[in-house]
């Protein structure tokens, strides 16, 4: 898959709604009841990091929910790339970029939203076609400010903001020209899930879904 490619598939994920659910999944059994709380509240491109030991088998039980378009966060090496895919996931997100990173995704198919902390940064996945790219972590590089203003020389560079956004700061970023949707954990708090409370979860992601 070409760079251009993968930029069009991450774009239409990210037009799916305004927010990402950005997901730690400490036990595989929660997943599918998360997945269809979250779908069932507007947000269906999930996001569920590859931190734990128990997120490749969550990316698989979720991939067979309804309407849910499931991807792997925390990208780091090419075996994570290829065990993303073989569990079912449909995208890729990554804090930072690497050559070797890229490369993988591009063999293996899967659109990536790489990470992107800087212009210069920004720039080189440009140069190599990335046209959407994962502003990380966004409040700790300055928020919404520093994101529109690297907005103002790279226009054909579109985002999705990423740590440290919540329900509070969320609209700074969607206002701007250049952010497609927000990346956040706030709709899937861990209590929440340790607890069942799938409905409190569909309300949070209700309240997500209703942002612009
Ligand atoms: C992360 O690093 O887990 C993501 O960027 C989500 O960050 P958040 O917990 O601040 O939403």
């Amino acid at each position: 898959m070409t760079p251009q490619d993968a930029s069009v598939a991450a774009a239409k994920t990210c037009l799916l709604a305004p927010v990402v659910p950005v997901l730690v999944i400490d036990d595989a059994s929660t997943a599918a009841d998360l997945a269809r709380a979250l779908v069932a509240g507007g947000l269906p491109a999930l996001e569920v990091t590859l931190r734990t030991p128990a997120a490749l088998e969550a990316i698989r039980q979720m991939a067979a929910v309804p309407g849910g378009v499931v991807g792997a966060g925390t990208l780091l090496t090419p075996k994570d790339v290829e065990d993303a895919k073989a569990a079912g996931a449909t995208f890729g997100v990554s804090p930072g970029a690497t050559d070797i990173l890229l490369d993988a995704c591009e063999a293996n198919d899967l659109p990536l939203l790489p990470g992107t902390a800087t212009a210069s940064e920004a720039m080189r996945l440009l140069e190599r076609g990335y046209t959407v790219q994962k502003f990380f972590p966004a409040e700790a590089n300055g928020g919404a400010p520093a994101l529109k203003a690297i907005g103002a020389p790279l226009p054909q560079v579109k985002f999705c903001p990423t740590g440290g956004v919540n329900l509070r700061n969320a609209r700074d970023y969607l206002g701007l020209s250049n952010t497609l949707c927000v990346g956040g954990s706030w709709v899937a708090p861990k209590d929440k899930v340790v607890a069942g409370d799938w409905a409190g979860i569909t309300a949070l992601a209700k309240e997500a879904a209703a942002l612009s």
